[in-house]
Parts: structure tokens; C-alpha cells; sequence
């Protein structure tokens, strides 16, 4: 259910990060910040910090950062919700719930009957595997058979359902206690046949289906017969509480050791993450032989940014193991897959050798998963060029899908030894599909500009962040100039029509917002431009959002930003070393703002200079020429402009 947004912002103000930290993490005051070991990561001298000013959290060896809500969700692997309620428990934060339709709450009786049947089921196929005759001497015994231990099978709940004549042992005994053939059919327990209810399950041994807090979702049952009409695994339909695309199997079981080792092992089958379990190697869940999906994966990254796939050696495991991945490494997940030898799959190859060799296995042939890809493609297309074109695109396409620009230039690198092409031909391709991207999220249809304007406005290459762009650090410094002091007013100078100087106040958010539009400045890289454009829009609206606002955003690479730079302090004080004395703080920070912008705006006109010189020297036409030192002329003039406003002359 959701909480209404103004409850989330009174629980965000009343929770201070310091109480909120302090629970969990030793801090001790030195300066205006407080400090700890980090939670997430190993460490011996405190490089945690807590700003109890802005509310937020930073940690300067791995980078983590943000609001109590997102040091919850990160320390205790909770939910936005989850975060938010344990929040307002704390603080006594009564959660008005919105009023419940009678719908919602028959909805909500049906799921707890849904759980309420599995446990039933569940009990019953645990207690018929152990204590009966048929449950021993068939269902035990297969997974002894297998080789699998009894306190595996115990942990996990794996059950047996009988094979009855009428193939209804299992309905029978719910009808009995009172279980309604409507709810057995729903969930999926039974069966309707033209002779009345069956169970969904007789004769198979049953592996429920947990969700993250333990409850039975779902069932799968595997055969035990060779019989060709049935499949040989049955699992439970979708329902109320069971959404396959949400369900991981084993999670339930591996979340604590995923967190702890900071790697998710996936594998295909259930009998795979058993026999992981049993030989000691518990970070361990199976997609159960579906392909990934979205939710999974976001699943998996509340515990850990690290995936490495398993995979059985035959063909069909090396093609799973292509698919889904794109998906995975567009969540800034790291992917690395794993082949087994040709003849195994992760249960017998578990059976095989000790944990040891497995572990060391995983260990040694762990190889990310672009290398794997790229290698693996490069042996199908042999020499054959028509079809290397075709992995080079298929490899950058995936390049592409990596959020991060930094590792995005590390594959670069990588395939184009591995490919033996030159760095820059795969750089190229990479960033003709990084700007059709681009283009189509900023909703600008291909061809719309001129032919001309494509290929001579040098802005259009640098609205991809492919690599560390000119300006890179300034930008940063804008975003961080509009995060601390957006709301701050100055006076500004500006000029009117006539040339005549004017005295005004702005906002500093104001100033650069309107500054940099001026002159059509986009910032490169798209976090910061999505934080430029929500001070954009505010501004329009009349109000400046304040840095809080952005520091629990719901966008997660806002909000990790705006920790990241409000946690270190700007240096406004520096000027005497430029030989310019501010006496006023607005003054410093008058100064601090401009100068920022104008050294942001230098160098992106010096890149955009250089790309013209480049293009004067193949120009083939006299009119070509003229455009191109138009251009150049404008660009000056902007520059003269700035010079201007900001009352230095620099010489050039
Ligand atoms: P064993 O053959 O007993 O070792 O089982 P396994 O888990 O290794 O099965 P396999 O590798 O063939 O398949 C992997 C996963 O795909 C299984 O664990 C199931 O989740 C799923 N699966 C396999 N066969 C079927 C089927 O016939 N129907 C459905 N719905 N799922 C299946
Ligand atoms: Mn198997």
C-alpha cells in the first residue's frame, strides 16, 4: 500500500542520519562530521562520514552515499517502503493507509488463504516423503538415490505428493480439512478432470517455492517415471502471491550469503542450487529454466551488483548464457559467466568433485562476460569478414548498454585487442549507437536536423558521454553549485538592450540556469542534465527545489549524485590566491559562480573550436569554408561576451 508523499517528506525531515546510522555503525565526531568504519566494505581507519547538516551519508572508499532511507536500503536490504516504515516506527510517524476498498480487502483475504493452503500443502508433502511408506521407498529415496543429504533435503522443504488411484491423495485430505475446491483450483494444487478434482502433482517429489521472506509461493514438482506425454516438471501456475518474472528459486536460502560474499551464483535447475547448498557454496538461486527478467535482476541487486552465471557445457548452456545479460549489464550490474566442462551440469558436476575443485573452478574460469562474448562469437565467425562485422556491432551493441562511460571505454579497450581493430573504429560505432539512443530518449527524430548541422555542430558528439568530455569537472562544479547554493541570492550584472549596466538580484540557481541556456550549453553527461532540467522546470514554476529534495529522489542516480557532491565542502575562500579580494561572502560567491561558469563555457567553446579548425582543413568548398569560420566568429564572440560580464580580460 502506497504512503502518501506527504508523510514520506515529514518521515525524511524527522529522521536524522546520525540516530539512523548510529544504530548500526560506531561514530565518532571530528569536525562538523562524524565518522565510522563503512559497513559495505572492509576497512581499518574510518572513511565513513556522516554530515548531520545536509542529512546524509557518504562514504569516501567505495562511494557509497545518500539519505537514511538509502542507508537502510542498502544496510538492511529493505525496500523503499520497507525503509520508509521502519523509519516512521522510529520516529513515531503515524502512517495514515489509504482507506482499503472492499475489493482490496478481499483481495488481501485471498492471498492469505493462498499462503495459508501452501503451508498446508507444504506440511503435508514434507510429512508424507518422511513418514510414509510411499514417501520413503519412492520420494526419499530418489533424492538419496541422487545423492543428496537428509539435512538438505529437511532445509529445503522438499516433500513427496502420492500417486493415489484416483490420483487424489492430496485434494482429498484438504477437502478434509476444510480447504474449498475454488481455492485448491486457484492455487493450483489440483486439477479439474471430467471426473472431479486430481492433484496437479501425484506422484512427483516437490520442491516449494519461497519468497524472500520464506513464505510458499509456489510448487514445482518433478517426475520420477519416464513418461514421455508428461513433462517432467509441473510447476504451480501463476497467482495472487506468485508472479514467476518476480521469483528467484532459493533465494529465500541465499540471500544472507550473497550479501555477505557480494556475488549472486545463477544457475538453471533446482537440483542445481541443492547441490551448491550441500557442498557449502550457498549464494546460489535458479532462474529456474526461464530467461531473466528484469525483476529478477533487480531482485538479486539489493543484495549484490555481482552476477556470475553457471552455466552446463553443452550448447544449450553456452546460449543461455548469452541471453539476458544485455539486460543485466543495463542495470550497471558486473556479469561474469561460467562453463562447465561439456558432460556436467552444476548438480553433477557438484557430485563429481569436492568443494574445493568446484570452488576453485569457479574461481579460475570466472571470465566477464563481454570477453566471454566477444571470444565465443569471434570462434563462430572464423575468418569470415561478412559475419566479423556482424560481432563487432553485436559486441558494441552490448558495450552500449553499460550505464557507466568509465567502464564503457575499459571494453573498449579490451575488444579492440581482442577483435584486433583499432580503438578508435569501435569507438565510432560505439558512439553512433549511443547518440541514436540519445536522440530517440530525447525524442529527437533522425533526420530532422540538416545534414549539414549533423555533422559540423561538434555538440552533437559531446552529448554522448563516451568518453571524459571537455568541461567534465566544471559541470560537475555547476551541479554542485546549484545543489549547495541553488537557493542563495546574488547580485548580478547584466547589460540591457542599450548596453547599460544593470544591477539585479537572482537566485544562483537562476543565474546558471538562464546563463547557460543563453548560449544553448547542454550539459554532457545525463545525470546532470537531468538534475539541470528539474531546476529548469522548478525555476519556470516559480520555486528552486533544495539540495534534501534531491538527496532522496527517487530517480537513484540523482539522488547517489547529489550525496556524492554534497558531501565534500566547497572551497569558496580561495580567491586571494588569484589575486582577486572578496570581502563579502555573497561577493565570493558571486565570483565562485560566475568564474565556474566561465570556465565551464571556455573550454567547451575551445573543443568546439578545434573541431571547426579540423573541419576548415578538409572543407572542399568556398562556401563550406564560410559557414565553418562564421561559426568560429560566433563562437569567439561568446567568448568576448563572457570576458565582458565577468570584467577579466584574458588574453589570448
Ligand atoms: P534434473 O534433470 O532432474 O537434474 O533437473 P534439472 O533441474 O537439472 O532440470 P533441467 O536442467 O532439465 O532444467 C532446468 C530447469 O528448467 C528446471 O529446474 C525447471 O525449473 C525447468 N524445467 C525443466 N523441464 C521443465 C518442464 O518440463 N516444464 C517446466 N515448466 N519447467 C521445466
Ligand atoms: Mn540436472
Amino acid at each position: 500500500m502506497a504512503i502518501p508523499g506527504e508523510t514520506v517528506e515529514q518521515i525524511l525531515q524527522a529522521a536524522h542520519i546520525e540516530e539512523v546510522v548510529g544504530e548500526f555503525v560506531t561514530l565518532k565526531k571530528r569536525g562538523s562530521n562524524l565518522w565510522g568504519n563503512c559497513p559495505f566494505h572492509n576497512e581499518k581507519t574510518p572513511s565513513f562520514s556522516v554530515n548531520p547538516a545536509r542529512n546524509i551519508f557518504k562514504c569516501f572508499g567505495c562511494g557509497k552515499a545518500g539519505d537514511s532511507a538509502k542507508f537502510l536500503m542498502e544496510h538492511e536490504h529493505f525496500t523503499y517502503p520497507e525503509a520508509l516504515r521502519y523509519l516512521a516506527k522510529k520516529y513515531n510517524i503515524k502512517i495514515e493507509e489509504k482507506q482499503q476498498t472492499a475489493e482490496e480487502i478481499m483481495q488481501q483475504s485471498l492471498r492469505e488463504k493462498m499462503f495459508n493452503i501452501n503451508e498446508f500443502a507444504d506440511k503435508y508433502f514434507v510429512d508424507t516423503l518422511w513418514n510414509t511408506e510411499e514417501g520413503k521407498t519412492i520420494g526419499l529415496e530418489y533424492f538419496r538415490e541422487r545423492g543428496y543429504f537428509d539435512p538438505i533435503i529437511q532445509k529445503f522443504h522438499l516433500g513427496y505428493n502420492p500417486d493415489s488411484a484416483h490420483w487424489d491423495a492430496f485434494t482429498e485430505y484438504a477437502r478434509k480439512n476444510g480447504y474449498s475446491e475454488e481455492l485448491l483450483e486457484q492455487i493450483g494444487l489440483s486439477i479439474k478432470g471430467s471426473k472431479g478434482l486430481y492433484d496437479r502433482y501425484h506422484g512427483r517429489v516437490m520442491f516449494p517455492i519461497h519468497s524472500l521472506t520464506g513464505r510458499v509461493i509456489g510448487f514445482g514438482g518433478r517426475i520420477l517415471v519416464n513418461d514421455k506425454k508428461s513433462p517432467k516438471y509441473q510447476n504451480s501456475p501463476e497467482s495472487e502471491i506468485y508472479d514467476k518474472k518476480q521469483t528467484l528459486y532459493g533465494i529465500y536460502f541465499a540471500k544472507n550469503a550473497i550479501a555477505r560474499q557480494d556475488e549472486c551464483i545463477l544457475v538453471e535447475g533446482y537440483f542445481d542450487v541443492l547441490r551448491m547448498h550441500q557442498i557449502g557454496i550457498e549464494n546460489v538461486v535458479a532462474s529456474s529454466g526461464t530467461s531473466l527478467t528484469m525483476e529478477q535482476i533487480r531482485l538479486v541487486k539489493r543484495y549484490t551488483k555481482n552476477i556470475t552465471m553457471l552455466y552446463d557445457g553443452d550448447a544449450a548452456g553456452i546460449h543461455a548464457a548469452l541471453r539476458g545479460t544485455d539486460m543485466i549489464l543495463s542495470e550497471g550490474m558486473n556479469v561474469r559467466v561460467v562453463v562447465l566442462p561439456p558432460e556436467h551440469d552444476p548438480d553433477t558436476f557438484g557430485k563429481e568433485f569436492s568443494t574445493e575443485y568446484v570452488s576453485n573452478y569457479l574461481k579460475e574460469n570466472a571470465k566477464d562476460f563481454i570477453r566471454f562474448k566477444t571470444e565465443l562469437l569471434l570462434k563462430d565467425a572464423e575468418n569470415d569478414p561478412i559475419k566479423r562485422g556482424q560481432v563487432i556491432r553485436d559486441i558494441v551493441e552490448t558495450i552500449s548498454v553499460i550505464p557507466d562511460s568509465i567502464f564503457r571505454i575499459t571494453y573498449v579497450k579490451e575488444c579492440s585487442r581482442l577483435l584486433d581493430m583499432p580503438e578508435q573504429t569501435l569507438t565510432n560505432e560505439l558512439n553512433k549507437i549511443l547518440r541514436a539512443k540519445l536522440k530517440k530518449t530525447l525524442g529527437i527524430e533522425e533526420n530532422v536536423v540538416p545534414e549539414t548541422e549533423t555533422t559540423t555542430t561538434p555538440k552533437q558528439e559531446e552529448s554522448v558521454e563516451d568518453q571524459l568530455p571537455a568541461g567534465y569537472y566544471q559541470e560537475r562544479e555547476l551541479v554542485k553549485l546549484l545543489l549547495m547554493y541553488g537557493k542563495n541570492m546574488i547580485t548580478d550584472e547584466r547589460l540591457d538592450e542599450n548596453g547599460e549596466k544593470v544591477l539585479e538580484q537572482v537566485s544562483v540557481a537562476q543565474l546558471i540556469v538562464d546563463d547557460l541556456k543563453a548560449d544553448d550549453f547542454v550539459f554532457t553527461n545525463y545525470v546532470n542534465r537531468k538534475i539541470f532540467d528539474v531546476f529548469d522546470k522548478a525555476i519556470d514554476e516559480g520555486y528552486i527545489p533544495d539540495d534534501q529534495f534531491f538527496v532522496s529522489h527517487e530517480d537513484e542516480t540523482i539522488s547517489q549524485l547529489a550525496a556524492d557532491l554534497l558531501s565534500t565542502p566547497y572551497k569558496l575562500d580561495q580567491w586571494e590566491k588569484y589575486g582577486i579580494f572578496v570581502k563579502q561572502e555573497e561577493d565570493v560567491l558571486r565570483a565562485t559562480v560566475l568564474s565556474t561558469i566561465y570556465r565551464y563555457k571556455d573550454l567547451i567553446i575551445e573543443e568546439r573550436r578545434k573541431a571547426i579548425e579540423e573541419e576548415l582543413k578538409t572543407a572542399e568548398t568556398a562556401e563550406d569554408q564560410l559557414i565553418l569560420l562564421k561559426r568560429k566568429k560566433d563562437l569567439d564572440d561568446i567568448r568576448k561576451q563572457i570576458n565582458k560580464e565577468l570584467g577579466i580580460v584574458i588574453a589570448k
